[in-house]
């Protein structure tokens, strides 16, 4: 067997189309666009460069994005204060905080103090309890994307067995979550896990979410398992996942690349959930 690849890039491009063409249709009815509000605190490059390419998606689906930058002199109360006054802004849909934020500010302080129907991210503690309680809310945007991707490989997943490999609350535990949603008995590994293989072993469906270039192994794959790889990695100037492709794709029914995987996706379920934002706010769903 060789598995089959499922292509982020050419999803994404396809989700985008579909979201155009939705917000496009929501314009005629309600004469606006969603509005979505991205904040960046301090000076990392990475923080900046993330902003850059939201706003090229963003504007490419239709949506109407600003950027308020925060220099290394303010403080976690000029970013709440902000955040209070978006949160009251009618015409304001979603919110972004970018990261990494500067030493002085409180990530979970500040994404807790946006409106939880404009945590677009789906990071405040309202949206991950509705995760936790089954609900309809508004999710992580890359366990979602990697969910998308797993569903576009057109297996049945009610019932099936799931591993997520990591924790984190950004990953592996909406992701997690996510899958239990579906209807998957799914098993959560972290790095405490005995013996990771034996338990990948067993799965119909693993998920890698790490942080450590290419650990999971084809010998770790049952036959016709779907490998859904989370990483990115930067190993001598390359981007590799947590995945190790070229032994694990001959073991596996389907398998996401890096890049071109699960990435392209993500940043396509920002804006999947900035339009549900305004939907909900809207009363259009
Ligand atoms: N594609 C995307 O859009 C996207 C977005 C976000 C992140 N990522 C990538 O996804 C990966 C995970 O990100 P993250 O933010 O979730 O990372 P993280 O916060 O560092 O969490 C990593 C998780 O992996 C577990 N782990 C570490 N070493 C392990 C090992 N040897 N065996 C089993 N589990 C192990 C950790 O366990 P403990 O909890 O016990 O420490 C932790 O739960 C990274 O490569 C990141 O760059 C991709």
């Amino acid at each position: 067997m060789n598995a089959q690849i499922l292509d982020g890039k050419a999803y994404a491009q396809e989700r985008k189309q579909k979201l155009m063409e939705e917000i496009h249709s929501l314009k005629s009815l309600t004469h606006e666009v969603p509005r979505i509000f991205s904040i960046v605190t301090g000076d990392d490059p990475a923080s900046y460069s993330y902003a850059t390419s939201q706003q090229k998606t963003a504007e490419s689906v239709g949506i109407h994005y600003e950027l308020k930058i925060f220099d290394l002199h303010s403080s976690q109360k000029d970013v709440l204060k902000l955040i209070h006054e978006l949160n009251g802004y009618n015409d304001v849909h979603g919110i972004i905080v970018n990261k990494p934020l500067p030493a002085n500010m409180d990530f979970k302080t500040i994404i807790n103090a946006i409106t939880p129907l404009k945590d677009i991210e789906g990071m405040n503690v309202l949206n991950f309890g509705r995760l936790l309680l089954g609900e309809e809310g508004i999710f992580p945007c890359t366990p979602s994307a990697a969910l998308e991707l797993l569903k576009s490989s057109g297996i049945g997943l009610k019932g099936k067995k799931a591993l997520v490999i990591g924790r984190s609350e950004i990953v592996g535990k909406p992701m997690a979550l996510l899958l239990l949603k579906e209807d998957m008995t799914v098993t959560v590994c972290h790095s405490k896990t005995i013996d990771l293989p034996s338990m990948t072993r067993q799965a119909d469906v693993v998920i890698a979410a790490i942080g450590k270039p290419e650990l999971v192994k084809g010998d770790w794959i049952k036959e016709g398992a779907v490998v859904i790889d989370v990483g990115i990695n930067q190993v001598n100037g390359k981007l590799v996942g947590d995945v190790d492709f070229m032994s694990v794709r001959p073991k596996a029914s389907y398998i996401t690349p890096v890049p071109g995987g699960v990435g392209p996706v993500t940043a396509v379920m920002l804006m999947s959930n900035a339009l549900k934002a305004f939907k909900i706010q809207r009363s259009i769903i």
